[in-house]
């Protein structure tokens, strides 16, 4: 698949996923590093916080766990579309998925 990344200063860029791996490993393995991930995706530090811009039609994202729930709730840019994007994996179907790195806490 393939997504868009808006990183913080605000240029747009085009990743070629790998699937089954998650969308925050493939945000850094692109070279993004100011999506720091610092637990390496243990959830466990929020620092993965990105906004869903855009899902493909008819594609759902799987809820957010009590985990990732209360850690993006202790964020001061919780947003509607915040997510952890080490909690969510790649596949064929996200192709089209755009997403904007949120402001470090
Ligand atoms: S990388 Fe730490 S919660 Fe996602």
């Amino acid at each position: 698949m393939k997504f868009t990344v808006t990183t913080r200063e605000g240029e747009a860029r085009d990743v070629e996923a790998r699937d089954g791996l998650s969308l925050m490993q493939n945000i850094r393995n692109s070279g993004i590093e100011e999506l720091h991930a610092i637990c390496g995706g243990s959830l466990s530090c929020a620092t993965c916080h990105v906004y869903v811009e855009r899902v493909p039609a008819g594609v759902a994202l799987p809820e957010k766990s009590r985990d990732e729930r209360d850690l993006l709730e202790a964020s001061d840019f919780l947003e509607d579309n915040s997510r952890l994007s080490c909690q969510l994996t790649c596949r064929p179907e996200l192709d089209g998925l755009r997403v904007t790195i949120a402001p470090e806490d």
